[in-house]
Formats: structure tokens, C-alpha cells, sequence
């Protein structure tokens, strides 16, 4: 049975990519804080046939995804593919945002990915086999006022899951980075970007599952970039041909309440 590693698994996009991985009959590992939520989750899958066990822990600390990388190498589960989906956003201006929020968010969506990312395709490699995939967001293309460090973080997982993806071609382990644009889920209730997600009724908007199964094809494909939706996939490319001031200030009207 083929066995996939998923973070930020009880909300969002991470749940749906957790039904998909169990519909192809994977056994799951999930990963989130909230032990309620991932007990009920696990315990529906089994019952349903299938296998699921589950870490409750806070990944925004680098010493707890370091505990269940171990975990895991002692139990001998190794996964064919992990997702590095947990993630969250903080907003407003960078000079008013609490700084022990965003240290935990550059923690969970910097530091505790590129950990995962290391540490698991290291394992893949040495089997000739595996996928991972980092979801990143439209938001690592650009500079984002008024959600500064969040777009910052983003754009370094591309950055990193595009260059490990290139050193690691012919070695049978791919790496996908999922960039989906707005999404409805808990995200924006907890980024406090509600509002983000009214304005953009004129933008390019989609469910966490259809960026799921998005996300799920290209990681299965090998893809190396996944730009959720072709609106978003024009936006990257127009904004290349512009100038960055007028893209920040594009980026700004989107994020400015
Ligand atoms: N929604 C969007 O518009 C959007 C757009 C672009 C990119 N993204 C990215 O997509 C990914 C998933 O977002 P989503 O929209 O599905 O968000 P979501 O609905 O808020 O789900 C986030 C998931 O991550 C878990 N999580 C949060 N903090 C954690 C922590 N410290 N340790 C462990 N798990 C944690 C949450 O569970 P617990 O609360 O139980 O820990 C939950 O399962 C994120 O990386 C996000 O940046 C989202």
C-alpha cells in the first residue's frame, strides 16, 4: 500500500487532497493541530476501508515536525508522497502585525516545508522514487502590501521547490509547487482577509476542492509548476512585461481593505 504524508490536513485544500489520496487507496498520514478533527477524519477512513494514522502537533515549531520526521523513520513509514499544504497568512501593515504571529507563520510555511522537503525527498531519492509537493500561492509572484511577510514566504517555496525540482530530475522523485490564487476556506478567517475574498469576485476565485484536484493531477504528472486557474496563469504572465512598481501597486489594491 502506497503511503502520503499530508500537512494542514483537516481544513481547506488539505482536506480534499486527504479524500483524494484515500479514493486511490493510499494509506494516510495527517498532520494538523487540532486532535479532535483528525481523530474523527482518521477514524472515518478506516471505517471505510481504508488506513489513516495522524500526528496532532503544532508545525509552526521546527523540534515538532523534527519529532514526527523521526517518528516516522522509527515506525518505517515511508512516504511515496508528501504534500506541505499547512499554511497560513497574517495581514495589515507589516510595521503593526504582531511579530510572534509572523515568526510562527515564516516557521510553518518556511521552515518546517523546507525541513519536510529536505529531509523526505533525501529518502525518496535513495529509493528511486517518490513526489512531493509544496503548495505555494499566485501571491509568490509578486510582492504583496498589506500581506508583505505572507507573500514573502510564498515566494520563497517556489523558489526552493523550483530549484530542488531541477537538481533532482532523472532521479524518480518530482516536485511539485501548487500555486492556487483566491480560494474560499478558513485561510481568509484567520488572515482576516474576508474582505480580500469580496473584492475579488472580480478575480479568478475557486473551491478548496477544485484546486485540489488540480493540484493532485499535476503533483501525479510530475508537473513542476501548477498555477491554479488560466485567469491566474495570465495575470503571472502579463505582469512580467510590467514594470514591478506597477505590479506592486496592482498587488496593493487587492489586499488594501
Ligand atoms: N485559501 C486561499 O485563498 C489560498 C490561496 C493561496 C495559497 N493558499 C495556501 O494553501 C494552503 C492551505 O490553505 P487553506 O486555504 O486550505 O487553509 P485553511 O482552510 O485555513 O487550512 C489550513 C490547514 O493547516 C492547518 N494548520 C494551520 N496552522 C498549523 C500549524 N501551526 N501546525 C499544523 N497545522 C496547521 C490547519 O489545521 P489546524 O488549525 O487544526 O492546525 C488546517 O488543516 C496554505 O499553505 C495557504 O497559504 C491558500
Amino acid at each position: 500500500m502506497k503511503t502520503a504524508f499530508i500537512t494542514g490536513a483537516t481544513e481547506g485544500i488539505g482536506y480534499e487532497l486527504v479524500q483524494l489520496f484515500v479514493r486511490d487507496g493510499y494509506h494516510v498520514i495527517l498532520v494538523a493541530r487540532n486532535e479532535k478533527k483528525l481523530m474523527e477524519m482518521s477514524e472515518k477512513i478506516k471505517a471505510s476501508g481504508g488506513q489513516a494514522d495522524y500526528y496532532a502537533s503544532d508545525l509552526s515549531q521546527i523540534d515538532n515536525a523534527k519529532s514526527i520526521y523521526e517518528d516516522l523513520q522509527r515506525r518505517q513509514l515511508l512516504p511515496d508522497c508528501v504534500v506541505n499544504n499547512a499554511g497560513f497568512g497574517t495581514s495589515g501593515q507589516y510595521t503593526e502585525i504582531d511579530w510572534q504571529k509572523e515568526q510562527e507563520m515564516m516557521q510553518l510555511n518556511m521552515l518546517t516545508l523546507a525541513y519536510f522537503s529536505k529531509k523526505f525527498t533525501h529518502d525518496m531519492k535513495k529509493r528511486g522514487y517518490g513526489r512531493l509537493m509544496n503548495v505555494a500561492s499566485t501571491a509568490a509572484f509578486e510582492s504583496v502590501p498589506y500581506m508583505a511577510a505572507y507573500g514573502a514566504t510564498k515566494a520563497f517555496v517556489l523558489s526552493l521547490s523550483e530549484a530542488l525540482a531541477f537538481e533532482l530530475k532523472g532521479s524518480g522523485v518530482s516536485v511539485t509547487t501548487l500555486c492556487p490564487g483566491v480560494t474560499e476556506s478558513k485561510f481568509h478567517a484567520t488572515a482576516h482577509t474576508i474582505n480580500t475574498l469580496q473584492k475579488s469576485k472580480l478575480l479568478p476565485q475557486a473551491t478548496a476542492s477544485d484546486v485540489a484536484r488540480y493540484g493532485y493531477k499535476a503533483m501525479m504528472k510530475g508537473k513542476t509548476i501548477a498555477v491554479h486557474k488560466l485567469g491566474n496563469r495570465l495575470n503571472i504572465l502579463v505582469s512580467r512585461f510590467l514594470p514591478r512598481c506597477i505590479v506592486t501597486k496592482l498587488a496593493a489594491t487587492a489586499t488594501t481593505e
